[in-house]
């Protein structure tokens, strides 16, 4: 049996009179007012509008994300904009000019739900497109790559990032000590510590996906693809003065540029593009296309437009509609399939596992994340079902539906091997050429690497003097002068706070 049809709580009127009501719905006599014996009496346990606002507010809070915890999203469209259909099956992207609805949440990483915007940190760039045939989410980063290549690493360095479990501080020693004993980390450091690791706003930055995935293509190929979302308002940062100026004046800067952006109706777009490359290619390719420390070099490998992605609406309610919102790797469609990136391979079991721990079995069913044709009887009952629990279907498949559903099946990659315990690729050389080539990249910008070397210092500082020497050697392996550069500003910001201690 399906539930009598009403209007949604926020619009329901008891009486056609906007009403207040307990939550059961009964109109109370005064909102603002419990039952006392006396008017400076004790309370009632008989009240049930007491025990009611009460009892819900105690329970106001859910678990926030683990990581990404300080965001904010908006609703937009995708729209082909080039032919693509050599390349994929998915059938969002089939046809220029399809749109296709979606929501977006951006993020920064490391800090708690009421840190700053502005903090020097990756910031997370998610989107859930809400197709025929299922939601696919791209939860990219603003990035192209990341800070490791085995997942095994991911708890561990983001705790180094969180608070220090006996001070309760953040700790720059735990942050260096981590980084200078994982080199493969250097690329996105050289990320980060660049004045690129503070945006001036979500509608100012690049997203990427990192990782590579498969598209399937008509025949049954597959191609393996790397997507890249390049702002339209132009990239742009702050320094490194500007970001604390603001983080301390204006902490929720991004969350309000976005709003009050879309609010102006100046809606923030991004133009999509995807790079691919062949099994063979791959196979014959210069970096591991599943080490997530490296990019596919554009020159080698060009980048195609075939779409933009445009936000022009904000949620109503923030908490419904963007906190509530599950973002998964594993969200995919019919069309595109998870390479074997070993980081992607364990997003895929972390995201849907966390959202069941912050939002309950059933998150798939609130609405931000309803898909917008699902039909999935075995999955019934468990805390908060809303949609309905498929009323009398059956939960097991039965004869009434067809059991399968015609899609273009790739042809799997083949992997055989003996089980091993095993970091993912070790410390070589090439680990520090890109880093290199990024600080090249800086080099052709006035003003930008002296930035960095200042970024760095200001942070590094902090750390314990061992920790800072091991630092100064990893940023040497990329380039002599700049572990030299480093080492010294660092240690003039070190001497200068020394002094000003002895003088208090
Ligand atoms: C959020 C795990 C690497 C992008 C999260 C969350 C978890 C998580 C548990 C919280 C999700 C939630 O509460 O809804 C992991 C693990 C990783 C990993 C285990 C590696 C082993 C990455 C990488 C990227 C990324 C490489 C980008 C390429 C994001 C984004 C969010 C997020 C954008 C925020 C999603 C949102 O807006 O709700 N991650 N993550 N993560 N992660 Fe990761």
């Amino acid at each position: 049996m399906s539930p009598p049809s009403k209007p949604p709580a926020s619009t329901y009127r008891y009486n056609e009179k906007p009403v207040y009501t307990t939550s059961n719905g009964a109109p109370v006599e005064n909102a603002s007012a419990w039952q006392r014996v006396g008017p400076m009496g004790p309370l009632l346990l008989q009240d049930f509008h007491l025990i009611d606002q009460l009892a819900h507010f105690d329970r106001e809070r859910i678990p926030e994300r683990v990581v990404h915890a300080k965001g904010a999203g908006a609703y937009g469209e995708f729209e082909v904009t080039h032919d693509i259909s050599d390349i994929t099956t998915v059938d969002m992207l089939l046809g220029v000019g399809k749109k296709t609805p979606l929501v977006t949440r951006f993020s920064t990483v490391g800090g708690e739900k009421g840190s700053a915007d502005s903090a020097r940190d990756p910031r997370g760039f998610s989107i859930k497109f809400y197709t025929a045939e299922g939601n696919w989410d791209w939860v990219f980063n603003n990035t192209p790559i990341f800070f490791l290549r085995d997942p095994v690493n991911f708890p561990l360095f983001i705790h180094t990032q969180k608070r220090n479990p006996q001070t309760n501080l953040k700790d720059a020693t735990m942050f260096w000590d981590y980084l200078s004993t994982h080199h493969e980390a250097i690329h996105q450091v050289m990320h980060l510590f660049s004045d690129r690791g503070t945006p001036y706003s979500y509608r100012h930055m690049n997203g990427y996906s990192g990782h590579t995935y498969k598209w399937i293509k008509q025949d049954g190929s597959f191609v393996y693809t790397q997507i890249h979302l390049k702002t339209d308002q132009g990239s742009k940062t702050f320094t490194n003065e500007e970001a604390a100026k603001m983080s301390a004046e204006n902490p929720d800067w991004h969350t309000q540029d976005l709003f009050e952006a879309i609010q102006r109706r100046e809606y923030p777009s991004w133009t999509v593009y995807v790079q691919t490359l062949t099994p063979a290619e791959a196979e014959k390719f210069k970096w591991n296309i599943f080490d997530l420390t490296k990019v596919w070099p554009q020159k080698d490998v060009p980048l195609r437009p075939f779409g933009k992605l445009t936000l022009n609406r904000n949620a109503e309610n923030y908490f419904a509609e963007i906190e509530q919102a599950a973002f998964s790797p594993s969200h995919m469609v019919p069309g595109v399939e998870p390479s074997a990136d070993p980081v992607l391979q364990s997003r895929l079991f972390s995201y849907p596992d966390t959202h069941r721990h912050r939002l309950g079995v059933n998150y798939q069913q609130i609405p931000v994340n309803a898909p917008l044709n699902a039909f999935n009887p075995f999955q019934r009952d468990g805390a908060m079902v809303v949609n309905g629990n498929y009323g009398a279907n059956p939960n097991y498949p039965s004869t009434s539906r067809p059991l399968t559903y015609k899609t273009t099946t790739s042809a799997h990659e083949k992997w055989a091997g003996e089980v091993v315990t095993g970091l993912f690729g070790e410390i070589k050389p090439e680990d520090y050429e890109q880093a290199n080539g990024l600080w090249k990249i800086l080099g052709r910008t006035k003003g930008q690497q002296a930035n960095f070397i200042h970024n760095v210092a200001s942070h590094l500082s902090g750390a314990r003097q061992d920790v800072r020497r091991r630092t100064y050697d990893m940023f040497s392996r990329v380039n002599k002068e700049l572990g030299q550069a480093i080492s010294t500003e660092t240690e003039k910001i070190v001497r200068g706070g020394a002094e000003i201690a002895s003088r208090l």
